[in-house]
């Protein structure tokens, strides 16, 4: 070897090592390239919201013991894969409520979204529609029925909070139905608001109050504060324009909730909804057998077990936990869609192995909103479309009938 050849040989040796990556000059698309998973997208969720905003989507109620209880109740679930089973093609694909899903996964109803990002359910609605999946517009949305009725997403489920006021309620529907909305997802579990600490601390009002906190907090957070300042004033917009109501002056969430929901909501009060709406019914927030058993008898089209991600009843069962026996009480009589804790494909992939149908997620998307906007929802919807094929791949599944209980649980 000449004295060149020995000069030469640590930068031979570095350049076939070391590679730059091309530098992505948009940095949102530079973060969410980074971002390998929900908990990624939680985190530039963090840097890039206030603190108080950031806090009303990742809170839940009083010590946050049911959140956390779904999220490691999935991890809990050990998984026993099959191999050799030749899984070169994997069909994710399920139906629900009659019709074809690509994945067993839809979008649940958040309120309030735009605090996330101006967008807000429109941003959502879009990115569902492009990955072919519902989305669940909420009654407290700030984006009104008729805007996301015109959105391009064509399965649009519509969350009902049962207010007082029935006729607001019977108005609300109808608006459904003429934006095309394909079916009601009635929320059972908010008879009165859950108390979420965070929020009380933080004295969160809805719209946000600007008080120096938020000032202080905003000058920190200045894309989210310029965004905020430079669109319309957030909204309840689906009862826009009714002063008492319509979020226009600044109130607790769960003063709101409290004034205007009828806690004396009851079984009756579904038949009553099956004379204003002809098309499937969903009810949201069964929690124990004994209910699904009753939602199937009242011909619910399907349930989702579900404790508001924690934010309602804090020592509330883990909801993975659940699909198994109520699968087994309820056998085809009723559809199982199983509601939080979802922060994998992997936990899609459990869930529906114990019996769900489909599961629908609430943070995972909002997460990817605060971090990106439409982009970090296409990032999150697209991180766990690729986590289900790959689990199921793994696990040696070629399509959901394939996804049994004998996948799951103790190595065997
Ligand atoms: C910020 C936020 C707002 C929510 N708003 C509503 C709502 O308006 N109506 C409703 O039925 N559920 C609402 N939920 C509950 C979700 O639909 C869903 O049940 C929950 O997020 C599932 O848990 P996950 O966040 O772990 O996926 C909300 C959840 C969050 C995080």
């Amino acid at each position: 070897m000449t004295a060149l050849d020995r000069l030469r040989r640590p930068y031979d040796t570095l350049r076939s090592v070391v590679r730059f990556r091309r530098f992505q000059s948009d940095g949102t698309a530079r973060r969410l390239a980074r971002a390998a998973s929900v908990h990624d997208l939680r985190r530039l969720a963090r840097r890039r919201l206030p603190g108080g905003v950031f806090d009303y989507i990742d809170g839940a109620a009083e010590d946050e013991l049911a959140k956390a209880a779904n999220n490691e109740a999935f991890r809990r679930i050990v998984m026993r894969p099959r191999v050799l089973r030749d899984v070169s093609h994997v069909d994710p694909s399920t139906s629900l409520l009659g019709k074809p899903l690509p994945i067993p996964l839809a979008l649940g109803p958040t309120g309030f979204t735009r605090i996330a990002d101006p967008q807000g359910e429109l941003a959502v609605a879009r990115a569902a529609g492009r990955a072919g999946l519902p989305y669940t517009l909420s009654t407290l949305a700030t984006r009104s029925i008729e805007e996301v009725g015109a959105q391009d997403c064509e399965r649009k489920w519509f969350q009902v909070y049962v207010w007082r006021d029935r006729g607001l309620v019977t108005e609300m529907i109808e608006r459904a139905r003429v934006a095309g909305f394909e079916a009601l997802m009635v929320t059972v579990d908010t008879a009165v608001f859950g108390k979420r600490d965070r929020d009380v601390r933080r004295g969160f009002e809805l719209p946000p109050k600007i008080g120096l906190e938020t000032l202080i907090d905003g000058a920190l957070h200045q894309g989210w504060t310029l965004d905020f300042l430079r669109n319309d004033p957030i909204l309840f917009a689906n009862v826009a324009g009714r002063a008492a109501v319509d979020g226009s002056d600044a109130v607790t969430l769960s003063d709101y909730i409290n004034a205007q929901f009828d806690p004396s909501l009851s079984w009756a009060d579904l038949d009553w909804i099956r004379t204003v709406w002809d098309g499937p019914v969903m009810i949201k927030g069964v929690q124990t057998v004994a209910d699904a058993v009753l939602a199937a008898d009242a011909g619910i089209d399907a349930i989702s077990l579900s404790n508001h991600g924690g934010r309602q009843l804090d020592s509330a069962p883990a909801i993975v936990d659940l699909v198994a026996p109520v699968a087994q009480a309820v056998g085809d009589r009723v559809e199982i869609i199983c509601d939080g804790g979802i922060r994998r494909g992997s936990d899609v992939v459990k869930a529906v192995a114990l019996g769900a149908t489909a599961c629908t997620i609430g943070r995972a998307y909002l997460y990817g909103l605060g971090a990106g906007g439409e982009r970090g929802v296409d990032h999150v919807l697209g991180l766990l479309d690729a986590d289900i094929r790959r689990t199921m791949a793994l696990v040696g599944a070629r399509s959901v009938a394939e996804l049994t209980p004998d996948l799951l649980g103790e190595p065997a």
